[in-house]
Formats: C-alpha cells, structure tokens, sequence
C-alpha cells in the first residue's frame, strides 16, 4: 500500500511540476533532469497527510510538487564543489558535471522560486479561508535562514571546526538540513485542512531525524549503485553525524526509537495513518 501510494504521488508531483517548467533550453531541461529520479517522500508525506486530513490529491499535489522542488534545488546546491563537491545524484551525473556550475546556481535558484509560484495556484486556496499565505510563509521560513539554509550552513562549518560537535547540536544541525523540509511536508497536508498541525510536527519532527541518521548510515553502509550517489564521503569530509559520534550501532538504534516515536505520535488518526507509519518504517530500511 505504502509503496503503490509513493510511486503515484512521486509520478503526480513530477507530472505536475514539469507541467509548470516554461523555461526554454539548457535551464529548463536542467531543471527537469534535477526533478526526476527521486524517492519523492516529501511530496508523498504532503499528499498522504492532506489525503488522511479529507484533501483530494489534485489540490495537494500542486503542494507535493512545491516541496519537491525546494528539495531537488537543495540537492543541486548541495553537491555542487563550493559545498559537498559531489559527481553523482539518483544515479546520474550531479547538475553541475553534466551541465555546469552557472546552469546549476541557476537550476536551484529556478526551482526554488517555482515552488512559492507553485504554492499561488487558485486551486491551492482552501474552501474556508485561503491557506496559501501561510503555506507560503512556513515553506519560507523551513526553507531559509532558521531552517535548511541554516542546518547547511552548520553541516559546512562543521568540516573545519575544532571540537566535535555534541549530540545536541548535531540534532540541531540535521531538524535544519534535513528536518525542517520533511515536517513542513506533513504539516502542510493538516495546514490544506485547516486542521491542528501538532500531530504531523510530531511525527515528522522524529521522522526527519530518523531519515537523516539512516541517510548517514547509507553513506557508511551503502552500496553506491543502489543508493545513487557516493558514498564513503562523510567521514573524509569531517561531517558532523549521529553515525560519527555514536557508531553504527548506537545510531540505529536511535533511528528505530525515532521511527516509534513517529508512529505513536500519529495515534489520533487510528488506522488512517497506517499509510504514514509504514512510510516511517520505510525510512529506516531503505537501500537508497
Ligand atoms: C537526500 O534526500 C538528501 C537528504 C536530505 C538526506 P533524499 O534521500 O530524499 O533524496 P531523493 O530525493 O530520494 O534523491
Ligand atoms: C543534504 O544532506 C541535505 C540538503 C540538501 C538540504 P547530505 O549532504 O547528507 O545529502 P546527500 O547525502 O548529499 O544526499
Ligand atoms: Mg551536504
Ligand atoms: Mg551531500
Ligand atoms: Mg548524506
């Protein structure tokens, strides 16, 4: 069931967003080529929690494909050489080795503001008051200066810091990169109900955790062909992660009492969230 309904909204959420890619040339096939070959879990978790929250897909899909896109703009910028300098993303050539570097500031920049374009779309307004400003408004501040943008600049200072981090400032630096795109995915599906968003913050806030532990563990454990990109970096690269500090072990241990944390964090909805939790499940048995 988990994987049918990822599969569909990762195809609805591209469709839709290649749909509203009018660029001409080299700049819009780059943004099509970063927008393709993900798992589309933040897409997912949008649509799935707008659909467990009474919001029909073709509304919340305009919603999956804004954050889709955010999220393929951060990939692009991510690996670019000025960060974590990476040849290979889902398989392919990174933006800026197939293209160049220009076309993939230019990639990230593109999508990133397609998303808030994405978000203005009349069928996105709610049947009770518009929900657009604030969607618009959290996506902000999840995506900027408090949030990803915040939790990459520290993964980035981290490489050449003294000291190693602490465990409390790596949670704080991975709820930035990592967390804080995945909770506002499955709040903006409560949000598009007009709907209490606490059950989803708690959910996702421990699934954006977990992710980014098993994230971390892929790049110890992995199998660059399944997993897509390099992997082996982390450590040469002086990264700072629960893997660094705690060992394997003890950080998937930490992952699997996230991942319960989730699923317990989503008892209100009772059966109607079953689809949520296989999808926390999914987070830490993934191969890629
Ligand atoms: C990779 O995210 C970057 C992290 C935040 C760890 P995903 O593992 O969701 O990447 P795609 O979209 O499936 O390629
Ligand atoms: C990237 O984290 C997070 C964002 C792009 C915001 P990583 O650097 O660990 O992601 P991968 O491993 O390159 O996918
Ligand atoms: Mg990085
Ligand atoms: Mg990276
Ligand atoms: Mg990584």
């Amino acid at each position: 069931m988990f994987q049918a309904r990822l599969t569909a909204t990762a195809l609805a959420a591209r469709t839709c967003l290649h749909g509203e890619i009018s660029a001409k040339g080299a700049l819009a096939d780059a943004m099509r080529y970063a927008t393709a070959g993900g798992k589309g879990l933040r897409g997912f978790l949008v649509m799935e929690s707008a659909h467990m929250h009474g919001v029909a897909d073709d509304r919340s899909v305009w919603v999956a494909a804004a954050i889709e896109a955010i999220h393929a703009y951060s990939l692009v910028h991510d690996d670019m050489p000025c960060m974590d300098d990476d040849d290979l993303r889902r398989g392919l050539p990174t933006v800026h080795k197939k293209w160049d570097e220009a076309t993939a500031v230019l990639v990230g920049d593109a999508l990133q503001t397609l998303a808030f374009e994405l978000l203005t779309h009349p069928i996105v307004q709610g049947a009770q008051g518009d929900v657009r400003i604030p969607l618009i408004r959290s996506l902000s501040v999840a995506a900027g200066q408090l949030g990803m943008v915040h939790g990459q600049a520290l993964d980035i200072a981290a490489e050449t810091a003294a000291t190693p981090l602490t465990l409390d400032e790596i949670t704080h630096l991975q709820a930035g990169k990592t967390g804080a795109l995945i909770t506002w995915s499955a709040e903006a599906g409560a949000m598009l109900a007009g709907a209490d968003t606490k059950p989803m913050t708690d959910y996702a806030t421990a699934l954006g955790l977990a992710f980014q532990i098993w994230d971390d563990v892929l790049d110890v454990e992995g199998d660059a062909a399944a997993v897509g990109k390099a992997v082996g970096k982390d450590a040469g690269a002086g990264k700072a992660t629960f893997v660094s500090l705690l060992g394997l072990d003890a950080a998937k241990t930490r992952a699997n009492d996230l991942i319960n944390d989730a699923c317990d964090a989503l008892w209100i909805y009772g059966a109607r969230a079953d689809v949520l939790r296989d999808a926390a499940r999914f987070v830490i048995q993934r191969d890629r």
